[in-house]
């Protein structure tokens, strides 16, 4: 039996916005044990970085409890380091003394500190760089020194937010490629670790075990033992049927959890507009060039090779995805994306035809596309100020930034189709002065 570490149970964590409450994670449960390696995988909003902030202790939770080795935190985890996506390095400071820092705060004698320092410092491999200042280093260089930073202390548990995720592709890849093997070799005093990340082919390079986190809020969708030997090889089938699996999961979840369908197949409550189901942020070019790669694929591709072929991360393409599903263009089984007869003909049609099929796609499944075009139908002016618009989505459902966010999609899906037009001089929306005739009675 190996020693459980960190321990969280029931984690439920809300924020307060301008209109409410946002829950951000629900009902977390997961623990971490000596020795493994966790990645938390997710999109970009799920909750991941608030999770590792409540495990490090940093923020506690709004319901349930984490401990370490059996003690539940008040307070600052005493058993975690952490690395950052963004280093968080005192520019004042030399690479020597921001590693030393860590250990003053744990209160070691100056002697001690230094010495540990330069060995940390060492072993990540900036031997030569102790006297540099941080602005004198590339993204890689300071990224070691948060590692060193953080590996100094020896926590029991390394908790890292999406590390790699501000260096370039090559450095990145390097200092991954370094990390798994200094955990391979003991180099490293700390062989546990839990890591953030939104890129897969990274938490399956790394992981023992990764877990998903789902959107809105941030619940636990998925656990994947992965148990190939390191180092591991992308390329290796093994490798690749996982990718493709946490694809399949990511996509999945979308379509469970999004109730949208044409003509009101999903439940309305009594008020409900439907302004409720999110917009995927996505242009109207992103989601045509989409339906087009998979119309000249034949109508069917595997989500990680399009991923690949576009150079996309899941941040980048699962809006795409959800887009594309919520338009009825295309539609994800399982490990791939298949196009739908509307796609081929989306796909197909000229400018003109193109524009007006997505129209009444947008009509039927854009629910704030649809109110929008009503409102403008029922207001006397024929006009509506965006402000009054991000109002009222701010107090039904987002806080201001999302509000504004779910308009500007709206209002590209709506002029694109020609539903309506945009003033961005005035702030205003109107209605086309040359509407299309089939567009007439829909809302
Ligand atoms: N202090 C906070 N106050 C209000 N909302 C927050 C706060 N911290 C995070 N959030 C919200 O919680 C959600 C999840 O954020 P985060 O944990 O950073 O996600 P991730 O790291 O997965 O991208 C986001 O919608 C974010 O806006
Ligand atoms: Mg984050």
């Amino acid at each position: 039996m190996t020693t459980t570490l960190i321990d969280v149970r029931d984690v439920t964590k809300s924020f307060a916005t301008d209109g409410g409450e946002k829950t951000v994670l629900s009902d977390i449960t997961l623990s971490i044990r000596e020795g493994e390696i966790v990645a938390l995988l997710g999109r970009s909003g799920s909750g991941k970085s608030t999770l590792l902030r409540c495990i490090a202790g940093l923020i506690s939770p709004t319901k349930g409890t984490v401990s370490f080795r059996g003690q539940v935190l008040n307070g600052a985890n005493p058993g975690t380091a952490l690395v950052f996506q963004s280093f968080a390095l005192l520019p004042w400071l030399t690479v020597l003394e921001n590693v030393e820092l860590g250990l003053e705060a744990k209160g070691i004698r100056p002697g001690v500190r230094r010495q540990r320092a330069l060995h940390a410092i060492d072993q990540i491999g900036l031997d030569g760089f102790e006297s540099a200042y941080p602005k004198e280093l590339s993204g890689g260089m300071r990224q070691r020194v948060g590692f060193a930073r953080a590996l100094v202390v020896e926590p029991d548990v390394l908790l890292m937010d999406e590390p790699f995720s501000a260096l370039d592709v090559l450095t990145s890849e390097n200092l991954r490629g370094e990390l798994v093997r200094m955990w391979g070799d003991g180099t490293l005093p700390t062989r546990t670790a839990l890591i953030v990340t939104h890129n897969i082919e990274e938490a399956i390079q790394l992981a023992d075990r990764v877990i998903v986190l789902d959107t809105n809020p941030g619940r636990i969708k998925a656990e994947l033992t992965v148990d190939l030997p390191q180092p591991r090889d992308r390329r290796a089938p093994a490798f690749e049927a996982l990718v493709d699996e946490v694809y399949g999961i990511l996509t999945g979840q979308q379509a469970a959890a999004r109730p949208a369908g044409p003509s009101g197949s999903y439940a309305v409550s009594a008020e409900a507009t439907g302004i409720e189901v999110p917009l995927p942020a996505v242009s109207t070019g992103e989601l045509g060039g989409l339906v087009e790669l998979l119309a000249e694929r034949g109508g069917t591709e595997g989500l990680a090779e399009i991923a690949d072929e576009l150079r996309y991360e899941i941040d980048d393409l699962l809006p795409v995805v959800d887009a594309a599903e919520l338009l009825k263009l295309a539609r994800p089984q399982g490990t791939e994306l298949r196009i739908t007869e509307q796609g081929r003909r989306y796909a197909a049609a000229d400018l003109l035809r193109a524009k007006e099929q997505f129209a009444t796609l947008a009509m039927e499944a854009a629910p704030l596309v649809r109110r929008i075009v009503h409102d403008l139908r029922h207001t006397p002016s024929g006009v509506l100020s965006i402000d009054d618009v991000v109002g009222q989505l701010r107090s039904t459902f987002y806080g201001t930034d999302d509000a504004r966010k779910q308009l500007d999609t709206a209002i590209e899906w709506g002029r694109f189709g020609e539903l309506f037009e945009f003033d961005a001089d005035t702030g205003r929306l109107l209605l086309p002065t040359h509407p299309h005739p089939e567009q007439g009675g829909a809302s």
